[in-house]
């Protein structure tokens, strides 16, 4: 099937990146990105490219090269799905607040609503195309609402196949990560149907590393390899603690571990825990799937990662604590970062958010800094907006404020604490920075961003994740 036009649902981090990349690499197709957020359209739309809702390094420059031509945004999603040869769904799948599987299970009412629609709107056959992460055998759902909903319109040459086309791009790299992948993965039931997915792809991925699976090894290979990567990062975290508790050295460790080919080098950097919108939600899923399926000793295998990183993100909060005479109360702590990796905006699940919350309970003024999250955001993710310091001598306990130049943040700072690796934060020269900080001063480095070589002990305290002669 020759595909001219793609619709696809859900302009957020993953549609707007993706439909990009597919855009500027197949002039030949027209690419609609669909959104029930008008605002968030309007941001896709603006003049100015600083303005996209999501800021992505190369991403605006995709944008500005095809955005009216061959790429659009817009709320039109009836009329879009009506002109689609291939439907992306490409929307939130939260964990669930409330009901049965509360608190692990995926939300699928954002999906289930998409497939209402295509099965509404489309007007001949349809390719829709699982971009979300979901959970096994959802394929299956949206196949029975689709053929349900439209059931009498199939006859007339109305129908649907369904693929499972996961995303595997990491934000801050995402661009890079959709033009050179690593693999892309579809998985479907027929042949037709997942040549013409590939055909796109093959318009600059090579053949070789398009992998066609069925639909329920694709749609559990994603959650899989997420769950791999944040098993990763809890292991190392825990051997932090062990470095930390007994003179090595995690960075040391984490090389001789990583030289081991079989193991490699990556994502065995320790931190303050990870974050972002997927690990823990997919995880939980996962330890949802398992109890669902009978299998209690694989759901505490997958829940006992997620439990590791809720502990190293209490452990850096509490030892901020001690480190500061077991009392930070009315204490200035300026916070380095707020996302939950650098080069993106995006602050879903950053440890910031816990380990800030942590030090406002205890009665500490936060002056936080990113250069990419803005205050509105921080408001909203800590549930609490900020307040002003009558002086910045006589910070308002257990309150925050955002400060745009990190000098600015640290002045009477009793602590600085380095939460995001953003690379502006390695370039300080502490032991000139510090003479601004009140004494005792203490920098805390949870992202391993400082060499102890530059510091001065005469002029501040150092702590760094998983340093045993911390
Ligand atoms: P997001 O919240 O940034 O974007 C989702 C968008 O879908 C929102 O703008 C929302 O308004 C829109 N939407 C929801 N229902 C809609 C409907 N019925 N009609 C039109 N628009 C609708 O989410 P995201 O980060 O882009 O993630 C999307 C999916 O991709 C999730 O399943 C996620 O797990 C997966 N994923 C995310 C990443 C990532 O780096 N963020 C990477 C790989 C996979
Ligand atoms: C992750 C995966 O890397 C992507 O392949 C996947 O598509 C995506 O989730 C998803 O499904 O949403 P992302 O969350 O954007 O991508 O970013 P990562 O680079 O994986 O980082 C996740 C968290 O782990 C961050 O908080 C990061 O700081 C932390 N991390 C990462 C570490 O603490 N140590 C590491 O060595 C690597």
């Amino acid at each position: 099937m020759d595909i001219k036009n793609i619709c696809c649902i859900g302009a957020g981090y993953v549609g707007g990146p993706t439909m990009s990349v597919i855009a500027a690499k197949c002039s030949h197709i027209r690419v609609d990105v669909v959104d029930v957020n008008k605002e968030r359209i309007e941001k896709w739309n603006s003049k100015d490219l600083d303005n996209l809702p999501i800021f992505e390094p190369g991403l605006s420059d995709l944008v500005k090269k095809c955005r009216g031509k061959n790429l659009h945004f817009s709320t039109q999603v009836e009329k879009k799905i009506n002109d689609a040869d291939m439907v992306f769904i490409s929307v939130n799948t939260p964990t669930k607040k409330n009901g049965i599987g509360a608190g692990k299970a995926s939300d699928l009412k954002w999906v289930e609503a998409c497939a209402r629609q295509v099965a509404t709107y489309s007007k001949k056959h349809t390719i829709v195309v699982e971009k979300s992460t979901l959970p096994v055998r959802t394929a299956e759902v949206i196949k029975s609402i689709l053929n349900e909903t439209a059931k009498n319109d199939l006859k007339k040459g109305k129908t649907f196949d369904v693929l499972s086309n996961p995303e595997f791009l990491a934000e801050g790299s995402a661009i890079n990560d959709l033009i050179n992948p690593d693999r892309v993965l579809i998985g479907g039931e027929n042949e037709i149907a997942i040549n013409s997915l590939s055909e796109i792809y093959l318009n600059w991925v090579p053949e070789s590393k398009i992998i066609r699976t069925n639909l329920w090894s694709s749609e559990l290979a994603k959650l899989s390899a997420n769950a791999f990567l944040a098993q990763r990062i809890s292991s190392i975290n825990s051997i932090s603690a062990i470095c930390e508790a007994t003179g090595a050295d995690i960075r040391e460790v984490s090389k001789a571990i990583g030289s081991d080919k079989r193991i490699g080098s990556r994502f065995l950097n320790s931190g303050p825990g990870f974050g972002g919108s997927c690990f823990k939600k997919d995880i939980l899923n996962l330890v949802y799937l398992s109890e669902y399926f009978g299998l209690p000793e694989v759901a505490n295998f997958w829940e006992g990662v997620v439990r590791l990183n809720d502990w190293q993100q209490n452990r850096i909060s509490q030892l901020v604590v001690k480190k500061l005479f077991g009392n930070i109360s009315g204490k200035k702590i300026t916070i380095l970062g707020f996302a939950f990796k650098a080069n993106t905006n995006d602050t879903r699940e950053s440890p910031a958010i816990k380990i800030c919350n942590d030090l406002l309970e205890e009665g500490a003024f936060l002056s936080i800094h990113d250069p990419k999250v803005s205050p509105e955001q921080i408001s909203s993710d800590l549930g609490l907006n900020q307040n002003l310091p009558i002086t910045p001598k006589y910070p308002i306990e257990g309150n925050w404020r955002f400060t745009h130049k990190v000098e600015e943040a640290l002045i009477d700072a009793d602590a600085a604490l380095i939460l995001t690796e953003w690379p502006e934060y390695s370039k300080i020269n502490w032991n000139n920075a510090s003479r601004k900080m009140r004494k005792p001063a203490w920098l805390f480095d949870s992202r391993s961003i400082i060499d102890p070589k530059d510091i001065n002990k005469q002029e501040i305290n150092f702590w760094r994740v998983g340093d045993g002669i911390n």
